[in-house]
Protein backbone atom coordinates (compact mmCIF):
# COMPACT_ATOMS: atom_id res chain seq x y z
CA UNK A 1 0.00 0.00 0.00
CA UNK A 2 1.25 3.53 -0.79
CA UNK A 3 2.66 5.41 1.98
CA UNK A 4 -0.26 7.56 3.95
CA UNK A 5 1.57 10.84 3.51
CA UNK A 6 2.37 10.48 -0.38
CA UNK A 7 -1.18 9.49 -0.74
CA UNK A 8 -3.10 12.67 -3.11
CA UNK A 9 -5.94 12.98 -0.36
CA UNK A 10 -3.23 13.44 2.70
CA UNK A 11 -1.79 16.51 0.25
CA UNK A 12 -4.90 17.68 0.31
CA UNK A 13 -5.78 17.43 3.49
CA UNK A 14 -2.49 19.39 4.48
CA UNK A 15 -3.39 22.39 2.30
CA UNK A 16 -6.79 22.48 3.57
CA UNK A 17 -5.60 22.51 6.97
CA UNK A 18 -4.07 25.38 6.29
CA UNK A 19 -7.28 27.12 5.66
CA UNK A 20 -9.45 25.84 8.00
CA UNK A 21 -7.50 26.22 11.08
CA UNK A 22 -7.91 30.32 11.08
CA UNK A 23 -11.43 29.93 11.31
CA UNK A 24 -13.01 29.26 14.35
CA UNK A 25 -16.03 26.65 15.68
CA UNK A 26 -17.97 30.16 16.08
CA UNK A 27 -17.35 31.29 12.80
CA UNK A 28 -18.11 28.18 11.36
CA UNK A 29 -21.57 28.43 12.52
CA UNK A 30 -22.21 31.75 11.75
CA UNK A 31 -21.22 30.70 7.98
CA UNK A 32 -23.32 27.70 7.87
CA UNK A 33 -26.67 28.28 9.94
CA UNK A 34 -27.91 24.88 9.17
CA UNK A 35 -24.66 23.21 10.56
CA UNK A 36 -26.61 21.22 12.91
CA UNK A 37 -28.14 19.45 10.40
CA UNK A 38 -25.11 18.92 7.97
CA UNK A 39 -23.03 17.60 10.53
CA UNK A 40 -25.49 15.63 12.51
CA UNK A 41 -26.20 11.56 12.33
CA UNK A 42 -28.96 10.24 13.61
CA UNK A 43 -29.43 5.97 13.48
CA UNK A 44 -29.43 2.71 14.72
CA UNK A 45 -31.07 4.75 17.91
CA UNK A 46 -27.83 7.21 18.32
CA UNK A 47 -27.88 10.50 17.69
CA UNK A 48 -24.51 11.75 16.58
CA UNK A 49 -23.52 15.71 16.35
CA UNK A 50 -20.67 16.35 14.95
CA UNK A 51 -21.24 19.66 14.16
CA UNK A 52 -18.67 21.51 16.80
CA UNK A 53 -16.04 20.29 15.39
CA UNK A 54 -13.50 22.12 13.35
CA UNK A 55 -14.36 20.84 9.93
CA UNK A 56 -16.32 21.97 7.33
CA UNK A 57 -18.13 20.10 3.97
CA UNK A 58 -14.49 20.37 1.96
CA UNK A 59 -13.11 18.98 5.27
CA UNK A 60 -15.63 16.02 5.22
CA UNK A 61 -15.20 15.39 1.60
CA UNK A 62 -11.58 14.98 1.69
CA UNK A 63 -11.52 12.74 4.45
CA UNK A 64 -14.23 10.28 3.21
CA UNK A 65 -11.76 10.72 0.16
CA UNK A 66 -9.10 9.78 1.69
CA UNK A 67 -11.08 6.84 3.33
CA UNK A 68 -11.72 5.97 -0.04
CA UNK A 69 -8.22 6.08 -1.56
CA UNK A 70 -7.12 4.13 1.50
CA UNK A 71 -9.39 1.06 0.44
CA UNK A 72 -11.66 1.63 3.61
CA UNK A 73 -14.72 0.08 1.39
CA UNK A 74 -12.48 -3.35 0.69
CA UNK A 75 -11.19 -3.50 4.31
CA UNK A 76 -14.23 -3.53 5.52
CA UNK A 77 -15.45 -6.49 3.20
CA UNK A 78 -12.47 -8.03 3.94
CA UNK A 79 -13.45 -8.13 7.63
CA UNK A 80 -16.82 -9.07 7.20
CA UNK A 81 -16.21 -11.80 5.39
CA UNK A 82 -13.26 -13.72 7.20
CA UNK A 83 -10.46 -12.64 5.10
CA UNK A 84 -7.30 -13.24 7.35
CA UNK A 85 -6.45 -9.64 7.44
CA UNK A 86 -4.47 -9.77 10.66
CA UNK A 87 -1.62 -10.30 8.32
CA UNK A 88 1.17 -10.44 11.32
CA UNK A 89 -0.76 -13.57 12.88
CA UNK A 90 -2.69 -14.76 9.86
CA UNK A 91 -5.59 -14.70 11.29
CA UNK A 92 -9.08 -14.08 10.17
CA UNK A 93 -10.41 -10.94 12.79
CA UNK A 94 -14.61 -11.52 13.08
CA UNK A 95 -15.51 -9.99 15.70
CA UNK A 96 -18.48 -9.35 14.08
CA UNK A 97 -19.66 -13.08 14.23
CA UNK A 98 -19.92 -13.15 17.69
CA UNK A 99 -23.02 -11.21 17.25
CA UNK A 100 -24.52 -12.23 14.04
CA UNK A 101 -27.73 -14.11 13.64
CA UNK A 102 -28.01 -17.93 13.82
CA UNK A 103 -28.78 -18.02 10.00
CA UNK A 104 -25.76 -15.88 8.75
CA UNK A 105 -23.21 -17.85 6.26
CA UNK A 106 -19.79 -16.51 8.30
CA UNK A 107 -16.56 -18.52 7.07
CA UNK A 108 -13.15 -19.07 7.99
CA UNK A 109 -10.86 -21.52 5.87
CA UNK A 110 -13.89 -22.51 4.14
CA UNK A 111 -16.42 -23.46 7.45
CA UNK A 112 -19.47 -21.47 8.42
CA UNK A 113 -18.49 -20.62 11.94
CA UNK A 114 -21.80 -18.85 12.90
CA UNK A 115 -23.26 -22.27 14.49
CA UNK A 116 -20.56 -22.80 16.88
CA UNK A 117 -20.89 -18.86 18.07
CA UNK A 118 -24.29 -19.96 18.62
CA UNK A 119 -23.44 -23.99 20.19
CA UNK A 120 -20.93 -21.93 22.85
CA UNK A 121 -23.73 -19.17 23.22
CA UNK A 122 -26.55 -22.07 24.00
CA UNK A 123 -24.24 -23.72 26.51
CA UNK A 124 -23.27 -20.16 28.30
CA UNK A 125 -27.20 -19.71 28.48
CA UNK A 126 -27.34 -23.46 30.22
CA UNK A 127 -24.55 -22.54 33.03
CA UNK A 128 -25.71 -19.36 33.70
CA UNK A 129 -29.51 -20.34 34.17
CA UNK A 130 -28.03 -22.82 36.26
CA UNK A 131 -26.52 -20.06 38.58
CA UNK A 132 -29.07 -18.02 38.79
CA UNK A 133 -32.17 -20.65 39.48
CA UNK A 134 -29.54 -22.12 41.92
CA UNK A 135 -29.11 -25.28 40.54
CA UNK A 136 -26.07 -25.29 40.00
CA UNK A 137 -24.43 -26.44 43.71
CA UNK A 138 -21.26 -25.87 45.38
CA UNK A 139 -19.09 -29.02 46.72
CA UNK A 140 -20.80 -28.96 49.71
CA UNK A 141 -24.39 -28.36 48.13
CA UNK A 142 -25.00 -24.60 49.04
CA UNK A 143 -25.91 -22.10 45.81
CA UNK A 144 -23.72 -20.33 44.16
CA UNK A 145 -24.07 -17.05 45.06
CA UNK A 146 -20.47 -14.88 44.53
CA UNK A 147 -19.07 -14.95 41.16
CA UNK A 148 -15.59 -13.86 40.79
CA UNK A 149 -13.79 -13.14 37.00
CA UNK A 150 -10.17 -13.71 36.77
CA UNK A 151 -8.65 -12.59 34.12
CA UNK A 152 -6.87 -9.28 32.44
CA UNK A 153 -6.71 -7.02 29.70
CA UNK A 154 -9.79 -7.86 27.22
CA UNK A 155 -10.57 -10.72 29.63
CA UNK A 156 -11.27 -8.21 32.30
CA UNK A 157 -12.03 -4.89 31.16
CA UNK A 158 -15.06 -6.04 29.06
CA UNK A 159 -16.45 -8.38 31.53
CA UNK A 160 -16.14 -5.40 34.21
CA UNK A 161 -17.05 -2.71 32.38
CA UNK A 162 -20.23 -4.37 31.17
CA UNK A 163 -20.98 -5.64 34.53
CA UNK A 164 -20.86 -1.72 35.73
CA UNK A 165 -22.96 -0.78 32.85
CA UNK A 166 -25.49 -3.06 33.16
CA UNK A 167 -26.05 -3.54 36.94
CA UNK A 168 -29.21 -2.26 36.98
CA UNK A 169 -30.40 -4.94 34.92
CA UNK A 170 -28.35 -7.89 37.12
CA UNK A 171 -29.57 -10.32 39.83
CA UNK A 172 -28.85 -8.07 42.79
CA UNK A 173 -28.66 -11.45 44.71
CA UNK A 174 -25.40 -11.85 43.22
CA UNK A 175 -22.36 -10.87 43.94
CA UNK A 176 -19.94 -9.99 41.35
CA UNK A 177 -15.69 -9.55 41.79
CA UNK A 178 -13.45 -9.16 39.28
CA UNK A 179 -9.83 -10.17 39.79
CA UNK A 180 -7.12 -8.67 37.08
CA UNK A 181 -4.12 -7.50 38.79
CA UNK A 182 -1.25 -9.68 40.18
CA UNK A 183 -0.80 -7.50 42.75
CA UNK A 184 -2.37 -9.98 45.71
CA UNK A 185 -4.10 -7.22 47.28
CA UNK A 186 -6.26 -7.27 44.49
CA UNK A 187 -7.06 -10.85 44.87
CA UNK A 188 -6.92 -10.51 48.59
CA UNK A 189 -9.42 -7.61 48.49
CA UNK A 190 -11.39 -9.45 46.18
CA UNK A 191 -12.41 -12.79 48.18
CA UNK A 192 -13.58 -10.37 51.57
CA UNK A 193 -16.26 -11.75 53.07
CA UNK A 194 -17.11 -14.32 50.53
CA UNK A 195 -18.00 -17.81 51.58
CA UNK A 196 -15.20 -20.45 49.25
CA UNK A 197 -18.73 -22.71 49.88
CA UNK A 198 -20.49 -19.90 47.41
CA UNK A 199 -18.45 -18.49 45.13
CA UNK A 200 -17.51 -19.70 41.66
CA UNK A 201 -14.49 -18.60 40.17
CA UNK A 202 -14.87 -18.59 36.19
CA UNK A 203 -10.88 -18.00 34.77
CA UNK A 204 -11.09 -16.05 31.76
CA UNK A 205 -8.26 -16.04 29.37
CA UNK A 206 -7.59 -16.70 25.50
CA UNK A 207 -4.43 -18.29 25.84
CA UNK A 208 -4.29 -19.52 29.43
CA UNK A 209 -0.79 -18.69 30.29
CA UNK A 210 -1.10 -14.98 31.09
CA UNK A 211 1.58 -14.71 34.47
CA UNK A 212 -1.33 -12.48 36.57
CA UNK A 213 -4.66 -14.66 35.73
CA UNK A 214 -2.77 -18.19 36.28
CA UNK A 215 -1.17 -16.97 39.82
CA UNK A 216 -4.31 -15.56 40.62
CA UNK A 217 -6.23 -18.69 39.88
CA UNK A 218 -3.75 -20.67 41.56
CA UNK A 219 -4.28 -18.49 44.48
CA UNK A 220 -7.82 -19.41 44.01
CA UNK A 221 -7.32 -23.01 43.40
CA UNK A 222 -5.82 -22.60 47.01
CA UNK A 223 -8.43 -21.00 48.73
CA UNK A 224 -11.02 -23.18 47.70
CA UNK A 225 -8.67 -26.34 48.56
CA UNK A 226 -7.86 -25.10 52.03
CA UNK A 227 -11.55 -23.77 53.09
CA UNK A 228 -13.37 -27.19 51.57
CA UNK A 229 -10.73 -29.70 52.16
CA UNK A 230 -11.07 -31.63 49.02
CA UNK A 231 -9.47 -31.71 45.47
CA UNK A 232 -12.79 -32.67 44.00
CA UNK A 233 -14.51 -29.40 45.01
CA UNK A 234 -12.60 -27.52 41.89
CA UNK A 235 -14.76 -28.98 39.52
CA UNK A 236 -17.92 -27.34 41.04
CA UNK A 237 -16.32 -23.77 41.95
CA UNK A 238 -13.96 -22.88 38.61
CA UNK A 239 -15.67 -22.45 35.25
CA UNK A 240 -12.15 -21.59 32.55
CA UNK A 241 -13.15 -19.15 29.31
CA UNK A 242 -10.46 -19.90 26.85
CA UNK A 243 -9.19 -20.95 23.61
CA UNK A 244 -6.78 -23.21 24.85
CA UNK A 245 -8.24 -26.82 26.30
CA UNK A 246 -5.27 -28.30 27.03
CA UNK A 247 -4.11 -25.74 29.59
CA UNK A 248 -7.49 -25.87 30.95
CA UNK A 249 -7.68 -29.10 31.76
CA UNK A 250 -3.77 -29.26 33.04
CA UNK A 251 -4.74 -26.93 35.45
CA UNK A 252 -7.33 -29.21 36.76
CA UNK A 253 -10.83 -27.64 35.42
CA UNK A 254 -13.33 -30.15 33.88
CA UNK A 255 -13.43 -29.47 30.29
CA UNK A 256 -17.15 -29.67 29.96
CA UNK A 257 -16.68 -26.94 32.34
CA UNK A 258 -15.32 -24.89 29.60
CA UNK A 259 -16.29 -21.82 27.40
CA UNK A 260 -14.53 -21.83 24.35
CA UNK A 261 -13.86 -19.45 21.61
CA UNK A 262 -11.89 -18.88 18.46
CA UNK A 263 -8.42 -17.06 17.54
CA UNK A 264 -10.42 -15.19 15.35
CA UNK A 265 -11.40 -13.11 18.43
CA UNK A 266 -8.98 -10.45 19.71
CA UNK A 267 -8.80 -10.37 23.47
CA UNK A 268 -9.83 -6.75 23.83
CA UNK A 269 -12.86 -7.37 21.24
CA UNK A 270 -14.14 -10.99 23.23
CA UNK A 271 -16.87 -9.32 25.80
CA UNK A 272 -19.21 -10.98 23.44
CA UNK A 273 -18.08 -14.06 23.71
CA UNK A 274 -17.63 -16.44 26.35
CA UNK A 275 -15.48 -13.70 27.74
CA UNK A 276 -18.80 -12.05 29.10
CA UNK A 277 -19.93 -15.34 30.59
CA UNK A 278 -20.07 -13.24 34.03
CA UNK A 279 -21.99 -10.77 32.20
CA UNK A 280 -24.50 -13.21 30.86
CA UNK A 281 -24.81 -14.93 34.44
CA UNK A 282 -25.25 -11.25 36.08
CA UNK A 283 -27.87 -10.16 33.30
CA UNK A 284 -29.79 -12.90 31.81
CA UNK A 285 -29.67 -14.60 28.66
CA UNK A 286 -31.80 -12.65 27.48
CA UNK A 287 -30.40 -9.24 27.98
CA UNK A 288 -27.50 -10.41 26.82
CA UNK A 289 -28.68 -11.47 23.43
CA UNK A 290 -30.37 -7.80 23.36
CA UNK A 291 -26.48 -6.96 23.86
CA UNK A 292 -25.60 -8.88 21.24
CA UNK A 293 -28.37 -7.67 18.76
CA UNK A 294 -27.31 -3.83 19.60
CA UNK A 295 -23.85 -5.02 18.37
CA UNK A 296 -25.04 -6.62 15.21
CA UNK A 297 -27.41 -3.54 14.62
CA UNK A 298 -24.19 -1.56 14.67
CA UNK A 299 -22.01 -3.97 12.64
CA UNK A 300 -24.79 -3.61 9.97
CA UNK A 301 -24.83 -0.08 9.49
CA UNK A 302 -21.13 0.04 9.69
CA UNK A 303 -21.08 -2.49 6.87
CA UNK A 304 -24.08 -0.77 4.84
CA UNK A 305 -24.32 2.77 5.05
CA UNK A 306 -22.46 5.06 3.09
CA UNK A 307 -19.63 6.90 4.48
CA UNK A 308 -21.06 10.26 4.53
CA UNK A 309 -23.80 8.94 6.65
CA UNK A 310 -21.41 6.32 8.54
CA UNK A 311 -20.87 6.96 12.25
CA UNK A 312 -18.12 4.61 13.00
CA UNK A 313 -16.75 5.79 9.80
CA UNK A 314 -16.92 9.70 10.56
CA UNK A 315 -15.81 8.97 14.35
CA UNK A 316 -12.39 7.22 13.01
CA UNK A 317 -12.11 10.16 10.67
CA UNK A 318 -12.03 12.93 13.43
CA UNK A 319 -10.08 11.56 15.09
CA UNK A 320 -7.38 11.23 12.17
CA UNK A 321 -7.85 14.45 11.55
CA UNK A 322 -7.12 15.96 14.91
CA UNK A 323 -4.48 13.39 15.00
CA UNK A 324 -2.71 14.16 11.73
CA UNK A 325 -3.60 17.68 11.22
CA UNK A 326 -4.00 19.71 14.44
CA UNK A 327 -1.17 17.40 16.55
CA UNK A 328 -3.66 16.20 18.79
CA UNK A 329 -2.42 13.88 21.31
CA UNK A 330 -4.86 12.79 23.05
CA UNK A 331 -8.80 11.74 22.75
CA UNK A 332 -10.81 12.40 25.92
CA UNK A 333 -14.49 10.20 26.23
CA UNK A 334 -16.81 11.54 28.82
CA UNK A 335 -19.86 9.63 29.68
CA UNK A 336 -22.59 11.55 31.40
CA UNK A 337 -23.82 8.26 32.71
CA UNK A 338 -22.11 6.89 35.82
CA UNK A 339 -22.62 2.87 35.28
CA UNK A 340 -20.03 4.00 32.37
CA UNK A 341 -17.62 4.56 34.65
CA UNK A 342 -14.89 2.04 33.02
CA UNK A 343 -15.99 2.10 29.65
CA UNK A 344 -13.07 4.82 29.22
CA UNK A 345 -10.88 2.55 30.61
CA UNK A 346 -12.35 -0.40 28.44
CA UNK A 347 -11.40 1.66 25.24
CA UNK A 348 -8.08 2.49 26.67
CA UNK A 349 -7.22 -1.17 25.31
CA UNK A 350 -9.45 -1.20 22.42
CA UNK A 351 -8.28 1.94 21.03
CA UNK A 352 -4.16 1.99 21.84
CA UNK A 353 -3.89 -2.12 21.78
CA UNK A 354 -5.14 -1.99 18.28
CA UNK A 355 -3.55 1.42 17.16
CA UNK A 356 -0.62 2.43 19.21
CA UNK A 357 1.79 0.97 16.41
CA UNK A 358 4.89 2.53 14.63
CA UNK A 359 4.95 0.04 11.77
CA UNK A 360 2.93 -0.32 9.03
CA UNK A 361 1.19 -3.66 7.73
CA UNK A 362 4.37 -3.46 5.41
CA UNK A 363 6.92 -3.38 7.59
CA UNK A 364 7.73 0.45 7.29
CA UNK A 365 7.90 3.09 10.31
CA UNK A 366 5.07 5.45 9.97
CA UNK A 367 6.35 9.30 9.50
CA UNK A 368 2.80 10.37 10.91
CA UNK A 369 1.30 9.74 14.68
CA UNK A 370 -1.39 6.84 15.03
CA UNK A 371 -3.06 6.32 18.07
CA UNK A 372 -3.87 9.36 20.41
CA UNK A 373 -3.95 8.39 23.99
CA UNK A 374 -8.08 7.29 24.85
CA UNK A 375 -9.10 8.77 28.37
CA UNK A 376 -11.91 9.68 30.51
CA UNK A 377 -13.98 9.86 33.26
CA UNK A 378 -17.33 10.15 33.68
CA UNK A 379 -19.45 13.61 33.58
CA UNK A 380 -19.97 15.52 35.58
CA UNK A 381 -16.98 13.84 38.45
CA UNK A 382 -14.45 15.20 35.72
CA UNK A 383 -15.60 18.70 35.58
CA UNK A 384 -14.67 19.11 39.15
CA UNK A 385 -10.96 17.77 38.06
CA UNK A 386 -9.31 17.93 34.63
CA UNK A 387 -11.63 19.71 32.88
CA UNK A 388 -9.74 23.44 33.43
CA UNK A 389 -7.04 22.42 30.93
CA UNK A 390 -9.69 21.18 28.76
CA UNK A 391 -10.91 24.76 28.78
CA UNK A 392 -8.22 26.80 29.21
CA UNK A 393 -4.87 24.84 29.06
CA UNK A 394 -2.49 24.46 26.64
CA UNK A 395 -3.43 21.36 24.69
CA UNK A 396 -6.57 20.80 22.00
CA UNK A 397 -8.02 17.46 23.28
CA UNK A 398 -11.31 16.69 21.51
CA UNK A 399 -13.65 15.06 23.93
CA UNK A 400 -16.61 12.85 23.29
CA UNK A 401 -19.76 13.49 25.36
CA UNK A 402 -21.66 10.04 26.08
CA UNK A 403 -25.67 11.16 27.23
CA UNK A 404 -29.00 9.29 27.73
CA UNK A 405 -32.41 11.26 27.12
CA UNK A 406 -34.02 8.56 30.11
CA UNK A 407 -32.25 7.77 33.74
CA UNK A 408 -32.23 3.97 35.21
CA UNK A 409 -33.58 5.65 38.42
CA UNK A 410 -36.13 8.44 38.00
CA UNK A 411 -34.80 10.29 40.56
CA UNK A 412 -35.65 13.99 39.76
CA UNK A 413 -34.09 16.84 39.59
CA UNK A 414 -30.21 14.63 38.94
CA UNK A 415 -31.13 13.30 34.89
CA UNK A 416 -31.82 17.49 34.04
CA UNK A 417 -28.80 18.20 36.10
CA UNK A 418 -27.06 15.78 34.67
CA UNK A 419 -27.66 15.87 30.73
CA UNK A 420 -27.35 20.02 30.92
CA UNK A 421 -23.95 19.53 32.21
CA UNK A 422 -23.41 17.38 29.25
CA UNK A 423 -24.85 20.10 26.55
CA UNK A 424 -23.21 22.87 28.46
CA UNK A 425 -19.25 21.75 28.84
CA UNK A 426 -19.84 20.98 24.72
CA UNK A 427 -21.07 24.56 24.34
CA UNK A 428 -18.84 25.82 26.54
CA UNK A 429 -15.64 24.15 24.70
CA UNK A 430 -16.93 25.16 21.31
CA UNK A 431 -17.75 28.93 21.86
CA UNK A 432 -16.21 29.82 25.19
CA UNK A 433 -16.51 33.24 26.23
CA UNK A 434 -15.00 36.17 25.00
CA UNK A 435 -13.21 39.16 26.91
CA UNK A 436 -16.12 41.86 26.05
CA UNK A 437 -18.49 39.08 27.28
CA UNK A 438 -15.83 39.02 30.76
CA UNK A 439 -15.70 42.50 30.89
CA UNK A 440 -19.75 43.20 30.49
CA UNK A 441 -19.77 41.26 33.80
CA UNK A 442 -18.43 44.27 35.33
CA UNK A 443 -14.53 41.81 36.18
CA UNK A 444 -11.44 43.69 37.09
CA UNK A 445 -9.24 43.94 34.41
CA UNK A 446 -6.34 42.39 36.02
CA UNK A 447 -8.73 39.12 35.77
CA UNK A 448 -9.84 39.70 32.27
CA UNK A 449 -7.77 37.28 30.99
CA UNK A 450 -7.98 34.69 33.39
CA UNK A 451 -11.84 34.24 32.96
CA UNK A 452 -11.86 34.51 29.10
CA UNK A 453 -12.77 31.24 27.65
CA UNK A 454 -11.02 31.05 24.26
CA UNK A 455 -13.31 28.01 23.40
CA UNK A 456 -12.93 26.50 19.41
CA UNK A 457 -12.31 23.19 21.27
CA UNK A 458 -14.06 20.31 18.89
CA UNK A 459 -15.97 18.24 20.48
CA UNK A 460 -18.82 15.29 19.49
CA UNK A 461 -22.09 14.56 21.42
CA UNK A 462 -23.65 11.20 21.63
CA UNK A 463 -26.99 10.98 22.75
CA UNK A 464 -28.99 7.69 22.78
CA UNK A 465 -33.09 7.10 24.58
CA UNK A 466 -31.41 4.97 27.65
CA UNK A 467 -28.61 2.45 28.67
CA UNK A 468 -30.08 -0.67 27.51
CA UNK A 469 -28.26 -3.71 27.19
CA UNK A 470 -28.88 -3.22 23.26
CA UNK A 471 -27.63 0.47 23.60
CA UNK A 472 -24.31 -0.32 25.27
CA UNK A 473 -23.97 -3.25 22.61
CA UNK A 474 -24.13 -0.12 19.96
CA UNK A 475 -21.99 2.06 21.28
CA UNK A 476 -18.94 -0.53 22.10
CA UNK A 477 -19.81 -1.85 18.23
CA UNK A 478 -19.15 1.50 17.44
CA UNK A 479 -15.95 2.64 19.10
CA UNK A 480 -14.93 -0.98 17.73
CA UNK A 481 -15.32 -0.46 14.05
CA UNK A 482 -14.00 3.36 14.68
CA UNK A 483 -10.67 2.07 15.70
CA UNK A 484 -10.97 0.05 13.19
CA UNK A 485 -11.45 2.93 10.39
CA UNK A 486 -8.13 4.55 12.10
CA UNK A 487 -5.85 1.65 11.76
CA UNK A 488 -7.08 1.58 7.95
CA UNK A 489 -6.33 5.37 7.30
CA UNK A 490 -3.03 4.55 8.81
CA UNK A 491 -2.21 1.43 7.12
CA UNK A 492 -1.30 -0.65 10.36
CA UNK A 493 -2.74 -3.59 11.50
CA UNK A 494 -5.03 -3.06 14.45
CA UNK A 495 -5.13 -6.56 15.37
CA UNK A 496 -2.26 -8.17 16.96
CA UNK A 497 0.05 -6.79 19.92
CA UNK A 498 3.20 -7.24 20.07
CA UNK A 499 4.45 -4.22 21.84
CA UNK A 500 3.20 -6.21 24.97
CA UNK A 501 5.64 -8.94 24.75
CA UNK A 502 9.35 -7.20 25.42
CA UNK A 503 8.17 -6.43 29.14
CA UNK A 504 6.67 -9.85 30.14
CA UNK A 505 9.54 -11.54 28.56
CA UNK A 506 12.13 -9.38 30.86
CA UNK A 507 9.66 -9.68 33.78
CA UNK A 508 10.25 -13.61 33.18
CA UNK A 509 13.97 -12.96 33.43
CA UNK A 510 13.69 -11.02 36.64
CA UNK A 511 11.32 -13.17 38.90
CA UNK A 512 14.63 -16.17 39.45
CA UNK A 513 16.77 -13.19 39.98
CA UNK A 514 14.33 -11.55 42.82
CA UNK A 515 13.66 -15.10 44.35
CA UNK A 516 17.25 -16.47 44.37
CA UNK A 517 19.82 -13.19 45.75
CA UNK A 518 22.95 -15.30 44.35
CA UNK A 519 21.99 -15.23 40.68
CA UNK A 520 24.61 -12.57 39.28
CA UNK A 521 22.79 -9.86 37.57
CA UNK A 522 23.83 -8.77 34.15
CA UNK A 523 21.33 -6.06 33.37
CA UNK A 524 22.56 -2.33 33.26
CA UNK A 525 23.58 -0.20 36.19
CA UNK A 526 19.91 1.17 37.10
CA UNK A 527 18.24 -1.95 36.42
CA UNK A 528 20.48 -4.19 38.92
CA UNK A 529 20.51 -1.65 41.41
CA UNK A 530 16.69 -1.70 41.51
CA UNK A 531 17.10 -5.45 41.60
CA UNK A 532 19.56 -5.31 44.53
CA UNK A 533 17.17 -2.82 45.99
CA UNK A 534 14.08 -4.94 46.49
CA UNK A 535 16.76 -7.81 47.43
CA UNK A 536 17.61 -5.83 50.46
O1 LIG B 1 -0.83 -8.65 27.25
C1 LIG B 1 -1.85 -8.21 26.46
C2 LIG B 1 -2.90 -9.25 26.28
O2 LIG B 1 -2.44 -10.25 25.44
C3 LIG B 1 -4.19 -8.67 25.77
O3 LIG B 1 -4.22 -8.51 24.41
C4 LIG B 1 -5.19 -9.62 26.30
O4 LIG B 1 -6.48 -9.09 26.31
C5 LIG B 1 -4.64 -9.86 27.69
O5 LIG B 1 -3.24 -9.86 27.52
C6 LIG B 1 -5.08 -11.12 28.36
O6 LIG B 1 -4.75 -12.26 27.62
P1 LIG B 1 -5.42 -13.64 27.92
O7 LIG B 1 -6.88 -13.51 27.72
O8 LIG B 1 -4.78 -14.60 26.97
O9 LIG B 1 -5.10 -13.99 29.35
Amino acid sequence: MKNLTATDGWARLIAHVDEIKHTSIKELFAQNSDRRNDFCIEDEGIYFDYSKHRINQTTLSLLIGLARERGLEDRIRAMFTGEKINATEKRAVLHTALRAPADADIRVDGENVVPEVHRVLGKMKGFAEQIRDESWKGFTGKPIKNIVNIGIGGSDLGPVMAYEALKFYSDRSLTFRFVSNVDGNDFAEAIQGLSPEETLFIVSSKTFTTLETMTNARTAREWILTSLGDEQATARHFVAVSTNETAVADFGIDTANMFGFWDWVGGRYSMDASIGLSTMIAVGPENFHAMLKGFHQMDEHFQNTPFEQNIPVIMGLLTVWYTNFFGAQTQAVFPYENNLKRFPAYLQQLAMESNGKYVTLEGEKVAYRTSPVFWGEPGTNGQHSFYQLIHQGTHLVPADFIGFKHALHTLPPHQDYLVANMIAQGEALAFGKTADEVRSEGTDEALVPHKVFEGNRPSSTFFLEELTPGALGKLIAMYEHSVFVQGVIWGINSFDQMGVELGKVLAQNIIPELQEKEVTLGHDSSTNALIEYYRK
